[in-house]
């Protein structure tokens, strides 16, 4: 276990126990892998932000709470659905402050057991010298992954650990809720007192299904990224495609749109199959129909025409001529269109 081995067990072991070691395992892999790839990526703010698609009202606000929450510098709870960006917009969070550069340091409560955690987070240093957590991060930021799965006891020392800190606080805490079991909230699973202390600043991040015409803009520059990636063109989104995009229900919000586009790509340098059949596997694995949330006619229509004009308007790069052209438009209703959906063409030049 000292060179890394994740836990073990003795025979003859429960298949029950043996099960739950394994997701608890593979859920602190796909943890690290995901804050590796993004520290890889994205030390500075500026990189990071762009990281960020998507141009709904829901976005933009989100952009602009990183800026205003990671300037403020406090401590900051993050919740959302399962694959809605929490990780990355931690990254964000302590990249756009003025820790930037300092100790960015995150664990899984859920990885550890209790006794494990208490001292892999707040000490004694153990046989093998690991440096307790909180020592590590001072000066930094310390990311608490699966802050739900906290015990009492740990609860009451990490209280105890951020009341001791002077203000400002000296390493400042991202908490994010990971797993929303039945009907748990977050605030059932922490004290009261702590999790007032990590949700004075919140950023709760909205569902893929909830985001509108961006889950469109996702898709059309994932699947840009893809194609540049593998070397094959990117495959056309047609209406009925882009309705079904629309509806899908994404239980697993941008990380299964990411597969999504991914697949695309693949399917269409091998000139097979359509995002319509991939979508139907995709929800058949999901259970539940798909569902129009009751969405109005209009807002599908204008997402559709805000991809088709966005998408010319990036196949001729900028060029108003090429554009009128291909959609048959005249220039005062392109114009008009451009501005109703806040498409500029200096961002295609
Ligand atoms: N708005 C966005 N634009 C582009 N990529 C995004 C966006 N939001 C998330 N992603 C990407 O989606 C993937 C999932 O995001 P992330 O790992 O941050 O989700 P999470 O909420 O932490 O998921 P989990 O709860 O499963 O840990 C990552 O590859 C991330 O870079
Ligand atoms: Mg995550």
């Amino acid at each position: 276990m000292r060179v890394g081995a994740y836990d073990f067990l003795e025979k003859p072991f429960n298949p029950d126990k043996m099960t739950d070691l394994a997701k608890r395992a593979s859920q602190t892999r796909r943890m690290t892998l995901d804050n590796r790839a993004l520290r890889r990526e994205l030390s500075d703010g500026t990189t990071i932000m762009k990281k960020l698609i998507g141009t709904s009202p829901a976005m933009d606000r989100l952009r602009e709470d990183i800026l205003d929450l990671g300037q403020a510098d406090g401590h900051v709870l993050i919740d959302g659905e399962t694959g809605t960006g929490k990780t990355l917009v931690a990254h964000a969070l302590h990249a756009v402050g003025p820790r930037a550069g300092k100790k960015f340091t995150v664990v899984s409560c859920a990885a550890y057991s209790e006794d494990q955690l208490g001292t892999r987070l707040f000490g004694p240093m153990d046989e093998g010298g690991q440096i307790p957590l909180v020592e590590e991060a001072r000066g930094g930021t310390l990311v608490l992954e699966d802050v739900q799965a906290l015990s009492q006891p740990l609860q009451a020392r990490l209280l105890t650990f951020i009341n001791e800190q002077g203000t400002p606080a000296e390493t400042r805490i991202i908490a994010i809720v990971n797993d929303h079991e039945q009907g748990r909230t977050v605030e059932d699973a922490l004290r009261p007192d702590l999790y007032f202390r990590l949700a004075a600043l919140k950023i709760v991040l909205p569902p893929l299904r909830a985001r509108g015409e961006d889950i469109l803009t996702l898709f059309t520059r994932l699947a840009e990224q893809f194609s540049e990636e593998y070397g094959c063109e990117a495959p056309e989104v047609t209406a009925q495609e882009a309705a079904q995009l629309l509806q899908a229900p994404w239980p697993g919000n941008v990380r299964q749109l990411i597969n999504v586009a991914e697949r695309a790509v693949l399917q269409n340098r091998r000139g097979s199959g359509s995002i319509a059949s991939l979508l139907m596997a995709e929800n058949e694995e999901a259970g539940p129909a798909m569902t129009t949330e009751g969405k109005p006619l209009k807002e599908y229509v204008d997402s559709f025409e805000k991809m088709l004009i966005d998408n010319s308007m990036r196949r001729h790069k900028g060029s108003i001529a090429n554009v009128m052209d291909e959609l048959c438009l005249p220039r005062r209703t392109l114009n008009e269109k451009m501005a109703k959906y806040g498409l500029q063409r200096s961002d295609y030049l």
